[in-house]
């Protein structure tokens, strides 16, 4: 059987990440795939309530405590989505280790520091970066009452993704109509999925 994919969407705040994410998982379970959704923060965690206090300004903490949270967040969710990709099912991820970086590298931190705590994680299969210029995002209903939420910090971390990006990420138009960028992520993901079970059948025949 073919190892499930772990297909990341990556953005800043309002580029529409949540609802594409749920439209595809969507999308996938209509054509018979297994497929989950994992979002980060997990608030759902013990880790993970320390962040939600943090981010909805309830608590202080330091920006390299709360980093390495955001960092074990990930690292407490891994040996489970290990065994789901083991069991064929394909995982659509809200944000992961690129999302940790970029907040934190915007805030002051230094960016190979930044990056440190997430090495070894297990790596997407395949990257979207939902792009939204800052203008367009606070146009969307304006930012919420959450830490980070703010056009300057938004504006520097666009500039960390964009730092990041490499050539193997897909860039999506966050401008764009929701069907319109669903059906260019859906396909994109469709292709994706197709060659893992090529590359499975393949090593069957060996
Ligand atoms: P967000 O995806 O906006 O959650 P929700 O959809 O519940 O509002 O994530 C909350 C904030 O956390 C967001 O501003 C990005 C930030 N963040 C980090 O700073 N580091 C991280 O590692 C992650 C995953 C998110
Ligand atoms: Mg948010």
């Amino acid at each position: 059987m073919a190892r499930g994919r772990f297909i990341l969407l990556e953005g800043c705040d309002r580029a529409g990440k949540s609802t594409q994410c749920a439209k595809l998982v969507a999308a996938l379970q209509d054509k018979g795939h297994a497929v989950e959704l994992c979002k980060f923060p997990d608030r759902t965690t013990t880790i993970g309530q320390m962040i939600h206090a943090y981010l909805t300004n309830a608590k202080e903490l330091d920006d390299k405590a709360i980093h390495l949270l955001f960092s074990a967040n990930r690292w407490e969710a891994m040996q489970q989505m290990k065994r789901k990709l083991r069991a064929g099912t394909h995982l659509i991820v809200d944000r992961y280790a690129y999302s940790g970086v970029a907040f934190s590298t915007a805030k002051g931190l230094d960016l190979t520091w930044c990056k440190n705590p997430d090495r070894g994680l297990v790596r997407p299969d395949l990257t979207f970066f939902l792009d939204l210029p800052t203008v367009e995002a606070e146009k969307r209903g304006g930012f919420g009452e959450e830490r980070y939420e703010n056009r300057e910090l938004q504006e520097k971390v666009r500039e960390v993704f964009l730092q990041l990006k490499s050539k193997e990420w897909v860039m999506i138009d966050a401008r764009h109509s929701v069907p319109t960028m669903h059906h260019e992520i859906l396909k994109v993901t469709e292709d994706k999925i197709r060659e893992g079970e090529r590359d499975a059948e393949f090593a069957e025949e060996d």
